[in-house]
């Protein structure tokens, strides 16, 4: 029996510290008909944008299995929940509220409530309703104040049972994989697009938190990005330029603005053409005081120079790489974190994300995935020496409850703890969910 190992005197065992599973909105909830649609529905429905041409219509099913769902995060022994909710199900085309659509969240809180479980939710994750993007997207500031509303209505709905509020998950891939590389929805590539998309999702991120604070004064308020620690690919100085570069382009950009109100000064490197349309005063309305911060963690990056003086990414070769293609790289976490806390006055934060795609393997009815146990093994680790080390982190949240959605991936790449079988919806814990399992409830024996 394959188990999950902490020392004795880890922060991670201490009743204070929280772990959670998590899971997006467009990724599992399915019931697509019940909410407006979404970029990400458009986006599917173009020829060649998900590798094996699948959508987010049925996914995990999980508006019509979430007490099953629900069951299952509570058998696990977790001391929170993170999910995102969707906007399309809550505001529809004409501005009107979908009264179902909260119901849909507000019963599974209060369903998360009586079993003590604490709600991490995500407001923003992804799915931006199809009748915005009509109007420019995040390209048009206009959304910004949509997304105002949105949250208003939200968390004046959800109220108290919700422990923490995230405004947006990862703007970096919404801006630029969305915007700029053309992988996500809505499949634009143009720099300054990518710039001005993440320029008004911050926008977004504060007008929406005094609000937040506001109908919700109790909840912790704050934001999840992604990081991944970005090398060079050699010693030589355009190399190592290169990965710094990166680093402020793809890092520094998200975070810089929050914490200290300006952006990475990337002068003489970026034109001036490729810059966001910036409004006197956003700056400031984007650096609201952070109740925490959510941190993504799945890799680092390696970054050569280009000929032109911009980065490439080097593809890892090195094993074990997961079904992603991404190298495994645990010491990554501890060095990010410590990165992050030695430079900048950071509130505390979460690891709302960590988790691998890895082949599953059915054996005797169990699903074994042992890259995915390891990966975690050593990923607590990882979290265990940025704590010692002095960063303040409180929770961990593994990345995914169920295998579901990978966006431009399909479903053929898995992140869950637990295997969806897609055809029958029958969920299934892989062995790396049941070692994960034991960890969580052997804090309470
Ligand atoms: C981060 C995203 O938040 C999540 O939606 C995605 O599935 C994972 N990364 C894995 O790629």
């Amino acid at each position: 029996m394959s188990t999950i190992h902490l020392p004795a005197d880890s922060a991670l065992l201490q009743n204070d510290f929280i772990f959670g599973v998590a899971t997006a909105a467009f990724q599992i909830e399915g019931a697509a008909s019940e909410r407006e649609p979404c970029i990400w529905d458009t986006f599917c429905a173009e020829p060649g944008r998900i590798k094996d041409g699948s959508d987010g219509q049925i996914a995990c099913d999980h508006v019509n299995r979430w007490q099953e769902d629900l069951e299952l995060i509570a058998g696990l022994g977790v001391d929170a929940y993170r999910f995102s909710v969707s906007w399309g199900r809550i505001v529809r085309a004409d501005g009107s509220i979908n009264q179902q659509g909260l119901a849909f969240y507000t019963q599974l809180l209060d369903a998360l409530t009586a079993r003590n479980i604490k709600a991490f939710v995500t407001l923003y994750h992804w799915d931006l309703p199809q009748y915005l993007e009509d109007q420019g997207g995040w390209l048009n500031r206009n959304t910004a104040y949509r997304f105002a509303e949105y949250a208003d209505i939200v968390s004046q709905a959800f109220g108290d049972k919700v422990y923490s509020y995230a405004t947006l998950n990862e703007p970096f891939c919404s801006a630029y994989l969305g915007y700029e590389a053309g992988i996500h929805a809505p499949g634009q590539q143009n720099r300054q697009h990518g710039r001005q998309a993440a320029h008004h999702l911050l926008l977004a991120h504060g007008l929406a938190m005094p609000i937040l604070r506001r109908n919700c004064p109790s909840a912790l308020h704050g934001i999840v990005l992604n990081f991944s620690p970005c090398h060079a690919a050699s010693t030589q100085p355009k190399d190592l330029q290169a990965a710094q570069l990166a680093d402020l382009y793809h890092n520094q950009w998200y975070l810089q603005p929050l914490i200290e109100g300006r952006y990475p000064d990337l002068a003489g490197q970026l034109n001036a053409a490729d810059m966001p349309v910036i409004a006197p005063g956003d700056l400031a309305i984007i650096a609201q005081p952070l109740d925490f911060l959510g941190v993504n963690y799945y890799t680092r990056t390696v970054f050569a120079a280009r000929h032109d003086g911009w980065f490439t990414d080097i593809k890892p070769s090195t094993p074990p790489l997961t079904d992603m293609g991404w190298e495994i790289y645990p010491q990554g976490l501890t060095e990010i974190l410590v990165q992050l806390a030695q430079r900048y006055a950071l509130p505390p934060l979460y690891i709302t994300e960590n988790g691998a795609a890895t082949v599953d393997i059915w054996q005797d009815g169990v699903v074994q995935d042992p890259l995915r146990l390891a990966y975690y093994q050593q990923h607590l680790l990882a979290t265990d020496a940025a704590i010692r080390a002095g960063v303040n982190v409180c929770g961990y949240f593994a990345w995914s409850l169920l295998d579901n959605f990978e966006w431009a991936e399909g479903y053929a790449k898995r992140f869950g703890i637990v295997y969806v079988d897609y055809a029958s919806q029958q969920r299934t814990l892989k062995a790396s969910g049941q070692a994960l399992q034991r960890l969580w409830q052997g804090r309470r024996d």
